[in-house]
């Protein structure tokens, strides 16, 4: 086992030096591209220390040179020392790289020909030597020298010729926002006027034969252009902005100043290819990195416990675009599911840490839905605290105090203490303190008085065992017993541990609607009866919380029949009425007649002290969706016809949402027809959206092998295709057949287990099953550290991420906890364990 060594906030100090420019020339060549730099230095006036120490890993050191002569620096762990002179200087070096033998896809690699790079968050130290650290930023200028016909960098271009190219970055920035991309690629070109006049050239990168996934993407990023003037008043700031499209990439896309660089899953869209899902992903995604332009580029973060500065801010800042582009009731909804199925399920387990965490072996490993997602709602309980025009000239002062800098989360709330008069030290607690609150209702009514109490708990997390209370705005509305709203939405802030809130001269007791738009990230325990839930699933005037109401019920009636309980005939009249309802949005019906996920069942179980059995959770499933397909078996035939979108495909949210309901009548149909509709609907369909959801249907019932081969005949050449193909038959295999389905899977000729997208789309679908992961003869922990082993040296970033599959295994009983232990021990045991994975896996085993 190697020994970790921990990085801690409270020891920041500020680099010696500050850096005036950089100068780099890449000459390319697959296995010795060699990296000329030429950086000028000076002594930082902010600090005392004269340690010039450069970041750099795996470099081979041609030569160095200060103020132009050789230096010999001291080659140590992690970098170089060298000795320089205590007024202004200038550094070169050149270093030769392995772009083709960088399987980890950090730093400067190879994807299919192409030179790409990804350097956040350390991986810029794999290309030369430099402080490699948010907090250093500077000017660069590039010149790249290689026969590829696209040539690219940050900045405006400035010149090039036969075989070259130079790029010139104004903006001061980080290194991890650097990029370089050189190869084959068609450009699918696009121009964007901005508000104050300046016309921008725009680009979309892609191999040849992907041009004509382009225009999506294009029409997302003016999208987003205009989306950030007219909502932020934020303008675009080069005369160029260039998108490349990356078949091997360890993320969703990446920021850099520019030239962003984006996994080809996330970026490339057409009818036949893209599902409705994908490209609403891929318009939130071109927008979160467009947005990072001012929210993490103009304005960096000051070191990496600070990413939440910007992740939190431009997750935030993308989810009110896609709501104002798609509809903000559905996003909100499908938000929430993914903080709770995500975020709940980190912060309950051995990996939680604060949206702020204040230590760190591996940075990498700290990408989570915690800084992201539960960022972003750390923004959205602010903007509740200091309302809607408080939260704008905040964010006016925060551009203008802090442009060009690299800030912190003492800034950030600085900003909004100075623009709204609001003290924030309570507020604070959501950025450094780890856990999901829970809180827990009660209500009396007496002489007209209705008084509901609520009290706050949030259980120890690692490192973290006492938890004072937060500042909680709870959105609260009351209905009458007819279901008329008797008050309107308002936010009570809770600050206590318990606290009570009346409300006056009400004729009846009324109906409480709580955390309307889950007004903040807790969870809501409230002993209420089966009946109230209908009843708000009927009548609540807030969408979330209407099919909040639902979800409630159906989670409830889930539990029950994991202690042999049958399906609440409320629930399956409720869901009637919804499937029914032609004044609720189709999108908002389909989410309606979705279940609360397996692992969100065990979630509960295991908070309330029971061991969940994913068996018995894969049952209850089964049987509710049987019993709901039977009790609304008239409905589907209707909806199936209602929600058809004839004509060309749009993806819009309009018939998004019709196919999005389609879909879900035919999940429920094929559960009593055994899949004749879906057979029909798979012949008949005409985009990506219809063909994907017919043939999941068809694996739901254990149907489908002419269509599995049908579908790899026609997708053969399309790499993004057959990540589904590959995906699908895992995620919807039975619990039995889950893990035997990745065996067989990962054996396949066509599973590049080094290509990212491959590797996650069968093992990411297995952890993901929640019955097949967790068999109780421990196969899924088994088969998961076998990969992993095997992936590890190769790319340990994925490695540590698909690790998270075992976060929760302390839920589960002794027998599958002993053999998820063993399989952790295992992996722990591996020879030369990156230190990424080992952190995960010793965090995890604690
Ligand atoms: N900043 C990028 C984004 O939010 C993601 C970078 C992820 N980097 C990493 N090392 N995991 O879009
Ligand atoms: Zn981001």
């Amino acid at each position: 086992m190697t020994i970790q060594e921990t990085i801690y906030l409270s020891d920041y100090t500020p680099f010696g030096f500050i850096v005036e420019d950089v100068h780099l020339t890449f000459k390319l060549a697959p296995t010795t591209t060699r990296v000329i730099s030429r950086i000028r230095f000076a002594p930082n006036p902010d600090s005392s220390s004269r340690d010039f120490f450069l970041h750099g890993e795996g470099l081979n050191l041609h030569w160095a040179k200060v103020d132009g002569a050789d230096v010999a620096p001291d080659l140590v762990k992690g970098g170089l020392r060298c000795d320089v002179p205590d007024t202004a200087f200038t550094w070169e070096c050149e270093v030769e790289i392995d772009p083709q033998g960088n399987t980890a896809l950090e730093g400067l690699y190879m994807s299919n020909g192409m030179y790409c790079t990804q350097c956040e968050a350390e991986g810029f130290r794999n290309i030369t030597f430099y402080p490699d650290r948010p907090d250093v930023m500077s000017v660069f200028t590039v010149r790249i020298e290689g026969d590829n016909p696209a040539l690219l960098s940050n900045g405006n271009p400035a010149d090039s010729g036969e075989g070259w190219a130079e790029w010139h970055d104004p903006w001061p920035k980080p290194a991890y926002l650097f990029a370089l991309v050189a190869g084959d690629l068609r450009n699918y070109p696009g121009s964007f006027k901005t508000m104050s006049g300046r016309d921008v050239e725009l680009n979309l990168w892609v191999r040849p034969g992907d041009e004509g996934k382009c225009a999506f993407g294009m029409e997302a990023l003016k999208k987003s252009m205009i989306w950030d003037e007219e909502v932020y008043g934020r303008e675009y700031d080069l005369d160029i902005f260039n998108i490349v499209a990356v078949d091997d990439f360890n993320m969703g896309a990446m920021e850099n100043k520019g030239l962003n660089i984006f996994n080809s899953a996330v970026v490339l869209a057409s009818p036949e290819t893209s599902t409705d899902a994908n490209f609403e992903r891929i318009e939130a995604i071109i927008a979160h990195e467009y947005f990072h332009n001012w929210t993490g580029n103009r304005i960096t973060c000051r070191d990496w416990f600070q990413l939440c500065l910007k992740e939190g801010l431009t997750v935030f800042r993308d989810q009110q675009f896609t709501g104002d582009m798609r509809g903000h009731a559905v996003k909100r909804i499908n938000d929430v599911v993914t903080l709770r199925s995500r975020q709940f399920r980190e912060d309950s387990g051995p990996l939680a840490h604060p949206p702020r965490p204040d230590q760190f072996v591996e940075i990498n490993n700290f990408y989570t839905v915690t800084v992201y997602e539960k960022g972003a709602e750390v923004i959205n309980i602010l903007k509740h605290l200091v309302g809607d025009d408080g939260y704008k000239k905040a964010l006016d002062l925060y551009f203008d105090r802090h442009d060009g800098d690299a800030a912190t989360i003492e800034d950030w709330l600085q900003v909004f203490e100075d623009a709204t008069g609001r003290d924030l030290t309570q507020f604070k607690r959501w950025y450094t303190d780890a856990g999901t609150p829970h809180v827990k209702v009660a209500d009396s009514f007496d002489n007209g008085i209705y008084t509901l109490t609520f009290t706050q708990e949030t259980a120890p997390t690692p490192g973290q065992d006492d938890k004072p209370a937060r500042v909680i705005p709870i959105a609260v509305g009351l209905l009458d017993p007819n279901g008329n709203e008797v008050l309107p939405t308002q936010i009570l802030e809770m600050a206590e541990t318990t606290q009570s809130f009346s409300f006056e001269g009400l004729s009846a007791k009324p109906v409480p609607s709580i955390l309307r738009g889950f007004s903040a990230p807790v969870v809501l325990e409230r002993e209420t009866s089966a009946e109230e839930q209908a009843f708000l699933l009927a009548h609540d005037t807030d969408p979330f919380n209407k099919w909040e109401a639902g979800q409630a019920l159906a989670k409830d009636c889930l539990i029950a029949m994991t202690q042999g309980g049958t399906p609440d005939q409320g629930l399956l009249d409720g869901m009637t009425t919804v499937a029914r309802d032609h004044s609720l949005d189709p999108a908002f019906r389909a989410l309606a007649l979705g279940l609360p996920a397996q692992d969100d069942i065990a979630a509960t179980l295991a908070a309330r002290g029971i061991t969940p059995d994913p068996d018995k959770i894969w049952r209850a499933h089964q049987a509710l969706k049987q019993a709901i397909a039977q009790h609304l078996q008239d409905v589907w035939p209707r909806l199936l016809a209602e929600m058809a979108t004839p004509g060309p495909y749009s993806p819009d949210a309009e018939h998004a949402g019709k196919r999005a309901l389609h879909g879900v009548a035919l999940a429920y149909l094929s559960q009593i027809d055994g899949g004749t509709a879906a057979k029909a609907a798979y012949t008949t369909a005409g985009n990506m959206t219809e063909q994907l959801s017919a043939l999941a249907c068809l694996l739901s019932v254990e149907k489908g092998t002419d269509e599995l081969a049908t579908f790899r005949e026609q997708w053969q050449h399309d790499r993004l295709v057959m990540d589904k193909w590959f995906g699908l038959q895992v995620g919807y295999a039975s619990p039995e057949n889950c893990v035997a389905t990745a065996k067989r899977l990962s054996e396949d000729a066509d599973f590049n287990w080094k290509n990212p997208n491959r590797f996650r789309a069968v093992f990411g679908a297995m952890m993901m099953h929640h019955a097949g992961f967790h068999q109780a003869d421990g196969s899924g922990y088994n088969l998961l550290a076998d990969w992993l082993i095997k992936l590890d040296p190769v790319n340990g970033q994925i490695s540590a991420r698909m690790s998270t599959g075992y976060e929760t295994w302390k839920r589960y009983d002794a027998d599958r906890q002993a053999k998820a232990r063993a399989a952790l021990k295992r992996i722990n045991g591996a020879p030369d364990l990156s230190r990424n994975l080992g952190e995960m896996v010793t965090r995890i085993l604690k």
